[in-house]
């Protein structure tokens, strides 16, 4: 039996820019979302359902050879903390549910089976704290940040169980910072204020942020993601205990965002009403991530500023 890569999440975001990726390289992938799509493609088999239906989960494991897990079905930040219980039964207990059934499966089959788990700066907190490394203080204080640093915390200790056995996952992980993309507006997290405020600029609306001007935070662009989450996937073997990684590509303050955005689009308006639910998650969040880890164990590598970073964006939107 060919082995497969299974997607879940396909639908978002971060997952259907993966599933492109990885479609295009003609993998053969099994993908799984709420809702629907139909690609025309014998390699490619997409069935709607949830991540927390532990009987459908199983018989995926059970009826094909999965070698790559990527597991993008997830709630975000503002929309988890809206639905706590929920956010909890899919963000962390389908997770490990999901890490359990890939651990079995690598074991069953004599393989590890490559775990791709998108974690996020929401791990950080209760302060605000600059140049972020992976062992900084990390006291999440939104359920969004509790739950990815349980699957995080869970993810490696079954990766060194599987090092010790030989067979179970390879457990690898980012924690991203907000992500812009260049075609897609999200919705439900907190850093969205950044893609929606260049998306606003671009089609000529006013926007009204939820931060002050003053929020600082590190972001990277959806190219930059799916690239740096294939090139994690990609290697062999990580020497490393550590198998979570920061990365970003640039830091700004909103004002400096806003300011960039203008110069580009002189008419763009920006009014400020703050929203503290959005205000006091933002302010735990790291204004920049150290990338050093990153840099040394797999080769990421990134130097924008702000003004390179967003025009990149930018320009790929106008390309359109
Ligand atoms: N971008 C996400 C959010 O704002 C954090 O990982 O929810």
């Amino acid at each position: 039996m060919n082995s497969k890569i299974l997607i879940t999440g396909f639908n978002g975001e971060l997952g259907s820019k993966t599933l492109d990726f990885l479609a295009k390289k003609n993998s053969k992938i099994i993908g799984i979302d709420l809702s629907k799509k139909t690609i025309l493609d014998d390699n490619i088999d997409l069935i709607q359902g949830s991540i927390s239906d532990k009987e459908l989960i199983q018989s995926i494991f059970d009826n094909n050879i999965i070698s790559e897990v990527y597991h993008f079905a997830a709630l975000l930040s503002q929309t988890a903390s809206n639905n706590p219980e929920l956010a909890t039964q899919i963000n962390e207990e389908a997770s490990k549910n999901l890490i359990n059934c890939a651990m079995d499966h690598g074991i069953k089959n004599n393989l590890k089976v490559k775990f791709f788990f998108p974690s996020s700066i929401a791990v950080y907190g209760p302060r605000k704290i600059h140049n972020a490394s992976e062992v900084d203080i990390i006291k999440p204080t939104t359920i969004y940040g509790i739950n990815k640093l349980a699957v995080e915390q869970y993810g490696t200790k079954k990766h060194l169980e599987s090092d010790a056995k030989n067979y179970g996952i390879d457990f690898r992980s980012i924690r991203f910072p907000g992500v812009i993309s260049n075609d897609t507006v999200p919705n439900g997290g907190t850093t969205d204020y950044a893609p929606q405020m260049i998306h606003a600029a671009v089609n000529n609306e006013q926007y009204v942020c939820k931060l002050s001007e003053q929020t600082i935070l590190p972001f990277i662009s959806i190219n930059k993601t799916v690239s740096s989450i294939n090139q994690l996937m990609n290697i062999d073997t990580i020497n490393s205990a550590l198998r979570v990684f920061n990365i970003q590509e640039a830091s700004f303050s909103i004002n400096d965002l806003y300011k960039f955005i203008q110069s580009k689009f002189s008419e763009f308006k920006i009014e400020y009403e703050i929203d503290f639910k959005f205000q006091s998650v933002a302010d735990t969040w790291p204004s920049s991530l150290n990338c050093d880890e990153a840099k040394n164990k797999w080769d990421f590598s990134s130097s924008e500023n702000v003004e390179t970073f967003i025009l990149k964006i930018l320009n790929k939107m106008m390309d359109k």
